[in-house]
């Protein structure tokens, strides 16, 4: 009970316990099925690669989600993965993406308007909603206002429940699980809803953005297996799919710009570096796709973000078949967590690996760490597919804002990480914005 008691209250400083006593894999028996618990890339390399087959994503900790997200990419395996990825994947390509991301300036630009010299931001709320913003107009243009507010509660009434022990059995019904229920059937509604009128024809508005780039919903829609049988996607693969880019899409990328914002106000000469770029790249506009590779050290400091605070901080796997983690023999079954939160952390990799310095990641610094060192968006097969649409968002919206505003740490304001689903701002993040001369026009 002691364990599960510290592992929900302090899971990094148990774990990073665990591999002080034990090196970088240690085992625990675990009822029927016991867990492996690594942070080496090796391993790492050994569970996503080498052998990325024989581990699934049947694990425990997938079961709460499945039951909202279905078939989704993010949590089957197989034949049925292998197809609706190998059908979803060309959308996610960088050209495809140019399209939503004037978008994602306007959206930030949004959010800054609210913004006040010496106001308070709850930055944390801020940048769920602006995330949420800019993943509803990717996948459904502008048609959704309405119906965009009622997702978006049913989404964070889902994304605290995953977080939650399941204390009482299943079929106890309680005034929480109502709520949950009633999110999902919510989020069901308005989805089929949308596919049915973007397959009849009778959806009223543009399906695409101001250049005429279709959005998710429209490929989702329109998509043929060419390579299998030549068949589309039912309306139930098509909703699972969406509710998946909504779970995965938002609050990684919210959380990875509320860290960003944190660890710049701790780091003046970092902030002042990416200031100098910005004023040098864009001077007083707004940024475009076109400026994306010219912000190379805005992107930078992204990166050593999600090194210290990686959104995903721990990837689960299950072995389906006897298979070996390094010199480990793992017997079916058996369930994997790799710590990539460890791994970013760790001095063999990261020398002084508590500071912030976003020049790890200029190019023979990063050649010469082991390739599996540095993870947030996962490896091999299964790397997240929305790698190339985040970093892009976070980006963009990173430069937008930081054009015309410093943020500073609330006086008194507590900084700590809560280990949920994603890697969390245990008491979110209130911020003072200062606004900075030169305002964007
Ligand atoms: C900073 C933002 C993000 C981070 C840190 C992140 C991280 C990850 C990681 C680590 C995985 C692999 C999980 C595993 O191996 O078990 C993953 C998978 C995935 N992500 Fe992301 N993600 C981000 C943004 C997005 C966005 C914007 C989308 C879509 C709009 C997205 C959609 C997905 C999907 C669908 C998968 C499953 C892919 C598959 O298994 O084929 N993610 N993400």
């Amino acid at each position: 009970m002691r364990y599960y008691h510290r592992f929900a209250n302090d899971a990094i400083g148990l774990v990073r316990d665990r591999f002080e006593s034990y090196g970088d894999i240690y085992y625990v028996a675990n009822g029927s099925s016991g867990l492996y618990v690594s942070n080496h890339p090796d391993h790492i390399r050994d569970v996503l690669v080498t052998h990325g087959s024989t581990f699934g994503k049947a694990h425990s900790a997938f079961a709460k989600l499945a039951r909202v997200l279905g078939q989704g990419l993010l949590n089957t395996d197989g034949a049925t993965w292998k197809r609706h990825r190998r059908m979803i994947q060309p959308a996610f390509h960088k050209s495809r993406l140019r399209g939503y991301t004037s978008m994602m300036v306007i959206e930030a630009e949004r959010t800054a308007q609210r913004w006040r010299d010496g106001g308070s931001v709850d930055l944390g709320a801020d940048m769920t909603e602006l995330t949420l913003r800019v993943v509803s107009r990717s996948l459904f243009s502008h048609e959704v206002a309405n119906e965009v507010d009622a997702i978006t509660g049913a989404v964070s009434v889902l994304q605290d429940s995953f977080s939650r022990p399941a204390l009482l059995p299943r079929w106890l019904p309680t005034p929480y699980r109502r709520r949950v229920r009633g999110a999902i059937a919510s989020i069901d509604e308005v989805m089929y809803r949308l596919i049915a009128a973007r397959r009849t024809g009778s959806s009223n508005v543009a399906s695409g953005d101001e250049q005429g780039d279709p959005d998710l919903l429209q490929m989702l829609v329109d998509v043929r297996d060419e390579e299998g049988d030549g068949a589309g996607l039912t309306d139930r693969e098509i909703r699972d799919q969406l509710v998946t880019f909504y779970m995965a899409g938002h609050e990684t990328t919210s959380h990875a710009l509320t860290w960003t914002f944190f660890l710049l106000s701790q780091n003046p000469d970092a902030e002042a570096k990416m200031h100098a770029e910005l004023t040098r790249v864009l001077g007083h506009r707004l940024p475009t796709f076109e400026d994306f590779d010219d912000l190379a050290y805005t992107e930078r400091v992204i990166k050593e973000s999600m090194r210290l605070y990686p959104p995903v901080y721990v990837i689960a796997r299950k072995a389906t078949a006897d298979t070996c983690i390094g010199d480990y023999q793992v017997a079916a079954g058996s369930e994997v967590a790799l710590w990539i939160y460890m791994t970013h952390h760790d001095p063999r990799w990261y020398p002084d690996p508590e500071t912030f310095q976003p020049d790890r990641f200029v190019e023979d610094k990063t050649s010469a760490r082991p390739r599996f060192a540095y993870l947030p968006f996962g490896a091999g097969a299964r790397t997240c597919i929305g790698k190339t649409f985040a970093t892009i968002e976070a980006v963009l919206i990173l430069a937008t804002l930081a054009q015309r505003f410093r943020l500073s740490l609330a006086p008194g304001h507590r900084v700590a990480v809560k280990t949920r689903v994603t890697l969390t701002p245990r008491y979110g993040m209130k911020m003072i914005a200062h606004a900075r001369s030169g305002i964007v026009t």
